[in-house]
């Protein structure tokens, strides 16, 4: 993905963590580390983005992500512009390509763009101009980058910096899973140890996304000895009908639940990046429980988009 990058190698937007450097990702959680205070609100409002505009700009729909890019603009200083696209002239048949530049007229220079559409966020930074930088807030089943980042952030709290022994286990929906592609580019780019991808078959993807993984469709059979379990939600829009036989089945196979839990290694960290069907990927006794770390990667959120807004637009 070059159009991320400048001419000096440098990141320019951010729309995967396809091809990132372990340098550039080890920086940006250092920096997301070293302004987690800022970022939960505890100390005062910083300057970085003082005078710089961004602007969210959602096609679908999200809590997380749009939230905690927006205190995120604002803890760094930027004015904030929401775009909703419900209440706008995209609703009159105007392009999201025709909305960026219009926006970017006014003087906006930050985009956090999300999409249905595969690649749509880099097709509209190829028409970006010189100074505007957009940031990939998830396009269709591609990539998530900033959820990858606070992801590895939250498992070097969960389980220390050095990855090469984790062994992590991704399960569900891999294939309409946006988080589960920028995990695994960041996983790999970060040497985790072992990377296990659990689900029913028709929820695998066919490509090389899972070179290098143990892949596998017994849940419990491969839970032995994992440090991190991350569980995907079922992207239900993304799917063809009946690819699901029922929820109820699903969670038989695939649910984690207390039981399940134990059989993993001794205090294995739980992720999930919501929003979670509860009773379906995860029982509320996991989700609430003390080894999940839920609430702390949304913590983590704010802080990782203050690193990559800083980077970007600082
Ligand atoms: N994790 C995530 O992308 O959540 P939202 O859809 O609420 O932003």
């Amino acid at each position: 993905m070059n159009a991320q990058f400048d001419s000096k190698g440098g990141l320019r937007h951010l729309l995967t963590l396809e091809g990132i450097s372990r340098d550039i990702l080890l920086r940006l959680l250092d920096r997301a580390g070293q302004i987690r205070d800022a970022a939960v609100g505890r100390v005062g409002r910083r300057n970085a983005l003082a005078g710089v505009a961004v602007c969210t700009l959602f096609f679908e729909p999200s809590t997380r992500t749009r939230s905690s890019f927006q205190l995120a603009a604002q803890r760094l200083g930027a004015d904030v512009l929401n775009f909703d696209a419900s209440t706008s002239s995209t609703r009159k048949g105007e392009t999201a390509r025709d909305t960026l530049k219009n926006l970017e007229a006014m003087g906006v220079r930050g985009f956090v763009v999300r999409h249905p559409d595969d690649g749509m966020v880099e097709m509209l930074a190829e028409s970006a101009g010189e100074g505007t930088a957009l940031v990939n807030a998830g396009d269709g089943r591609n990539a998530h980058p900033t959820q990858g980042l606070l992801d590895m952030m939250t498992l070097r709290q969960a389980k220390g910096a050095d990855f090469s022994r984790l062994k992590v286990l991704i399960v569900g929906d891999v294939k309409h899973s946006r988080v589960a592609r920028s995990d695994l580019h960041a996983l790999r780019a970060l040497g985790a140890g072992e990377i296990g991808i659990c689900g029913p078959a028709n929820l695998l993807p066919d490509d090389d996304t899972l070179k290098g993984c143990t892949v596998g469709s017994d849940f419990d059979a491969m839970l032995a000895g994992v440090d991190a379990l991350m569980m995907l939600r079922l992207q239900r829009e993304r799917m063809e009908e009946g690819m699901v036989r029922s929820l109820a089945d699903y969670h038989r196979d695939y649910g984690l639940n207390a039981e399940r839990l134990r059989r993993a290694a001794t205090n294995a960290a739980v992720l999930h990046p919501g929003p979670i069907n509860r009773g379906v990927e995860i029982t509320d006794e996991v989700a609430d429980g003390p080894q999940s770390w839920v609430l702390r990667q949304v913590a983590n959120g704010v802080a990782v988009r203050m690193a990559v807004l800083e980077s970007l637009l600082g």
